[in-house]
């Protein structure tokens, strides 16, 4: 089969459309015919081996899986013998750690769900990473009530966009965060003030927030904490991840709870667990129209490294996607 791959660390350069085997898959796994894949920072991140620190997970001198990406959707092609509630046939959306820029993927059954009946594959392979983190952020990480007053950073971004429509759901008052020329898109994804970053920080209106949940800029925890009431909730789901040294940016997400200890103030990171229950409630938020993918630009998978270059500019409008 056709894949996206690579056999060491470095820029999209590094990618290769490639023939390689089919995967095999084992008694508890799913056989899927990918359609389309998401593509997002965490591509670049197993791409690059960057920040540093991932290599020990991701294989310290070279990629240890080789083809890239991880947010599919597709066809069920095969089932393995201990598998229930999948057949071949069947319409999958969800996430596989072996590479989804390919023409089928083995997948685990818990990381899929069945794919919303009214978007085609390409909307439903935007969904599985940035849907799925931009929901834990704001339902479980910030247990967001209705009525509050909920920032997101990042409004117009891959998660971003998720995480306004999300947070409008649950009935709160919602001010995106985006870069100049992005607000009519954030405003139409239901949020009712934006800030442009490039004219004004987030603490512009003193620490009226109860609830930020931040997806980009890594602005340091001081000036977050300035923007959020007394008792107010931080969460970081993102941001930083092209920042030097070993973690990135993500001594934010390490510190925070830390500083949370001495503060009335909750603050915390979150990585997403990309669970199928998760997904479940997304095909309903998605069934019931409340929640409606953002596609910014699909690529065929021949450009793939296109793909990956254009989000690490880190201006991409809702999600890019390659399709298979
Ligand atoms: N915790 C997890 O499990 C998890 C899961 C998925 C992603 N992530 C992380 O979350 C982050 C965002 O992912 P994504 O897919 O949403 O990325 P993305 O699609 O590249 O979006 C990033 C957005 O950030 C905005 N932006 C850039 N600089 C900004 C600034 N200084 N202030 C405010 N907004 C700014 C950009 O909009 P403008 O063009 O308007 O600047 C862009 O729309 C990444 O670091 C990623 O690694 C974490």
């Amino acid at each position: 089969m056709k894949a996206i791959a690579q056999t060491v660390y470095g820029p999209a350069d590094v990618l290769e459309l490639r023939e390689v085997a089919r995967p095999a898959i084992g008694a508890g796994e799913v056989l899927v015919e990918v359609r389309a894949a998401g593509v997002d920072p965490g591509v670049w991140i197993a791409m690059t081996g960057r920040p540093w620190g991932v290599r020990v997970a991701f294989g310290l001198t070279r990629p240890k899986v080789q083809v890239r990406g991880r947010a599919l959707a597709g066809v069920v092609a095969a089932v393995g013998a201990q598998v229930t509630g999948f057949v071949p046939g069947d319409e999958v959306y969800g996430t596989s750690s072996t590479g989804t820029f390919a023409e089928y993927v083995a997948a685990k059954p818990g990381r899929l769900a069945r794919k919303p009946a009214g978007l085609t594959f390409a909307q439903a392979a935007a969904v599985p990473i940035s849907a799925v983190t931009a929901l834990e952020a704001v339902r479980d990480g910030a247990r967001v009530r209705p009525g509050q007053k909920v920032m997101v950073i990042g409004a117009a971004g891959g998660m971003g966009a998720y995480a306004v429509q999300i947070a409008k759901a649950y009935g709160t008052t919602v001010t995106g965060v985006c870069g100049a020329g992005k607000a009519a898109l954030v405003r139409s994804l239901g949020a009712d003030d934006v800030i442009d970053y490039t004219r004004a920080e987030v603490d512009r209106d003193g620490g009226v927030y109860d609830v930020i949940v931040d997806t980009a800029g890594c602005r340091p925890l001081s000036l977050l904490r300035r923007a959020l009431t007394p008792r107010g909730t931080l969460v970081i789901a993102g941001g930083g991840h092209d920042s030097p040294g070993p973690v990135g940016g993500y001594t934010r997400q390490m510190r925070a709870p830390f500083v949370s200890l001495f503060t009335s103030q909750r603050l915390r990171g979150i990585t997403s667990k990309e669970r199928a229950a998760e997904l479940d409630d997304l095909t309903r938020l998605i069934d019931d129209g409340v929640v409606t993918p953002v596609i910014d630009r699909t690529y065929p998978l021949a450009s793939a490294a296109d793909a990956i270059r254009y989000v690490a500019e880190g201006h991409a409008a809702g999600k890019v996607v390659v399709t298979v």
